[in-house]
C-alpha cells in the first residue's frame, strides 16, 4: 500500500517536472487598491500610490525570473466612470511613474508598450507614454505592457473596424481572414498570448481584460490586495502555474507524443 502510494507519488512528481509549461507572458489584473486604503483608514488614492510601489516590485521580479512579457491592467475603459478626482489622481500617478521609472527601465532593458484606446487620454499623458515607449524601444529583457483606457470588447471592436476598412480598401481578402490575421489587428498584434493571468483581491472575473488573448491562459486568483502583493506572492503563483498541465483541447497521450 505504502509502496503503491510512493510510486504513484513519484509518478506525479515526474509528470509535474516534465510538464513545467513555459511562461513567456504574464498578465495581471491589479485589483484591491481601494479596499487596501479602506482597511488602513486612508483615502483611495493612498491605495493607488501603494499599488504603484507594487508595480515596481513586480517588474523587478519579472526581470529576475526572465519573464519576457508582463501585461498590467492599470485602467479599464469602464474605470472612466469613476469619480473625476480619482481618475485625475490615477493619471497623475501614471505620469509620476513614467518620470521616476524611465531611467530604471533603460538600465534594466525594460521596453514599455501601451495598449488600449489612447485617444481618450489627455494630451500630456499620451505624449509622456509615447516618449517613454520610444526611449525604451530597444529594451531586450522585458516588455512591460500597460493596459490603459483598455477594454477587451473595445479592442475587439476597434480591430473589427480596422479589418472592415482594410477589406473596403481592397487590402484584405475577407475569405482569408483567420485567427492569426484577426489577432494581428488587436492592440497586442505582435505580442504572444498570456500564459498565466493573475488577479489579486479575491475577485474572480476578467472585468473585460484580454478577452480574445486569454482563450487558453491559465488563471490564478489570490485574496492578497494589490498593494500587499510582493515578490514572494508572485513566486507562489509562478510555482502553482509550473505544476499545471496545459492541454489546449488535446488528450494527454497526444501531448506526450509532442
Ligand atoms: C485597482 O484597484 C486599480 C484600478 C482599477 C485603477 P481598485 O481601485 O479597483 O480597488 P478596489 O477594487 O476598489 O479595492
Ligand atoms: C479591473 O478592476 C480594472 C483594473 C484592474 C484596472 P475593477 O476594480 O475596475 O473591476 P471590477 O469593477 O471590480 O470588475
Ligand atoms: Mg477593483
Amino acid at each position: 500500500m505504502e509502496v503503491d502510494f510512493i510510486s504513484k507519488f513519484m509518478d506525479t512528481k515526474l509528470t509535474v517536472m516534465t510538464n513545467n509549461p513555459p511562461l513567456d507572458h504574464l498578465a495581471i489584473i491589479m485589483d484591491g487598491n481601494g479596499r487596501w486604503a479602506q482597511k488602513h483608514g486612508q483615502p483611495r488614492v493612498a491605495g493607488h500610490q501603494r499599488g504603484v510601489e507594487t508595480v515596481v516590485r513586480v517588474v523587478d521580479e519579472c526581470v529576475l525570473q526572465g519573464i519576457r512579457f508582463l501585461s498590467l491592467f492599470a485602467f479599464s475603459s469602464e474605470n472612466w466612470g469613476r469619480p473625476r478626482d480619482e481618475v485625475d489622481a490615477l493619471m497623475s500617478l501614471l505620469l509620476q511613474f513614467l518620470a521616476s521609472q524611465r531611467q530604471r527601465m533603460l538600465d534594466d532593458g525594460v521596453r514599455l508598450r501601451v495598449i488600449g484606446d489612447l485617444s481618450r487620454l489627455s494630451v500630456p499623458v499620451q505624449s509622456a507614454l509615447v516618449d517613454v515607449e520610444k526611449e525604451t524601444a530597444t529594451g531586450r529583457n522585458l516588455t512591460l505592457i500597460l493596459a490603459l483606457s483598455y477594454g477587451g470588447r473595445d479592442e475587439i471592436m476597434r480591430a473589427a473596424k480596422k479589418i472592415a476598412q482594410s477589406a473596403l480598401d481592397g487590402d484584405l481578402d475577407i475569405n482569408k481572414l483567420d485567427n492569426k490575421t484577426f489577432s494581428g489587428f488587436l492592440d497586442t498584434g505582435d505580442i504572444p498570448e498570456p500564459d498565466l493571468l493573475i488577479r489579486t483581491s479575491g475577485e474572480i472575473r476578467l472585468s473585460n481584460f484580454l478577452l480574445w488573448q486569454s482563450a487558453y491562459a491559465e488563471f490564478y486568483f489570490t485574496d492578497v490586495l494589490w498593494p500587499d502583493f510582493d515578490a514572494a506572492d508572485l513566486r507562489i503563483a509562478l510555482e502553482d502555474y509550473r505544476k499545471r498541465k496545459r492541454r489546449f483541447g488535446l488528450t494527454d497521450d497526444q501531448l506526450e507524443d509532442v
